[in-house]
């Protein structure tokens, strides 16, 4: 395993494996790996003869206020798990490396701009711009992405396909903790008061999606139905409850096909999201 810190060296890496026509994958990530992160790994790692995995924190996917500086960085312990799942290539760039006068951004319009994009008007543009950045860099066959953050994967395959990156998007399911709570680096945030209290985030979701599966098509009901069992925990702040077309990303008001279930909230100062789809 290799660590690249520079982006003419990735880049010169990534043409020579292309020239030896070797299939590429790739799966972005902001470090502090947990099982959610692996479970990409080694998906990709099944799909490609290179693998590379970058670790960048990116500063400008964090809104003023945010946690930025906070942010675990533990490279260390990050390229041990790394290592052990067999990727070929960390790359690992300063944001010197990356932004240095940098002026241009990508914009995905409408979808940035709905769901988390409300409270975090500026980060879409963050994830795009980073991604589009570290996509021209490593030169991928194939990105992996979490539905843990299905807005940001919605997002991304529609920039790739309005921007005609020659790239394949593929996603995969959350990883959770035993008591259901999805897999975050923000979880290390929790108190275990808080983390027994986040874990009725998913218990809602498995409940709506019951309700679902047994006739209920009132979107008022099912998120009433969310917010209570929510409240119920002592949890106070619910930033959002709503319910997509999974295929577009549209708000429904009435539930037919296949939609998907989102959910923000604040555990304490910790913001959580956390999302299911439901076939109908
Ligand atoms: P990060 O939060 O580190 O997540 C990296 C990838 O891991 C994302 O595709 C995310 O959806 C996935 N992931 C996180 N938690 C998961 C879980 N519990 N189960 C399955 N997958 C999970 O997302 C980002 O970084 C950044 O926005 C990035 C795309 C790297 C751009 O900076």
């Amino acid at each position: 395993m290799r660590t690249i810190t520079d982006i003419k060296e990735m880049q010169n890496y990534s043409k020579e494996q292309k020239r030896n026509r070797k299939i590429i994958a790739f799966v972005p990530t902001m470090g502090n790996l947990h099982a959610g992160h692996i479970s990409l790994v080694k998906t990709a790692k099944r799909k490609c003869d290179i693998l590379v995995v970058s670790l960048f924190v990116n500063p400008t996917q964090f809104g003023a206020g945010e946690d930025f500086d906070s942010y675990p960085r533990i490279f260390k312990e990050d390229i041990i798990k790394l290592e052990r799942e067999g990727v070929d290539i960390i790359f690992y760039p300063s944001e010197k490396e990356m932004y240095e006068n940098s002026k241009t951004s990508v914009y995905v319009d409408e979808y940035s701009s709905i769901l988390c994009g409300i409270s975090r008007p500026s980060h879409f543009r963050g994830v795009t711009t980073v991604v589009a950045k570290l996509f021209n860099i490593v030169k991928p066959d194939i990105v992996l992405f979490g539905e843990k953050d299905a807005q940001q994967a919605f997002i991304i395959r529609k920039m790739v396909k309005d921007l005609n990156f020659d790239i394949t998007i593929e996603t995969r399911e959350i990883i959770r903790e035993s008591n259901g709570l999805a897999m975050s680096s923000r979880n290390s945030y929790l108190t275990d008061i808080q983390r027994k209290q986040a874990s009725h985030i998913y218990k809602s979701l498995i409940g709506a999606k019951d309700l679902i599966r047994n006739g209920e098509r009132d979107i008022e009901n099912i998120k009433n139905y969310i917010c209570k069992i929510i409240k119920d925990s002592g949890i106070e702040k619910i930033e959002y409850i709503e319910i997509v077309d999974d295929n577009n990303f549209n708000l429904i008001d009435s539930i037919n096909g296949s939609v998907r279930i989102l959910i923000a909230i604040y555990v304490g100062k910790t913001r959580l999201i956390d999302n299911i789809k439901v076939d109908v």
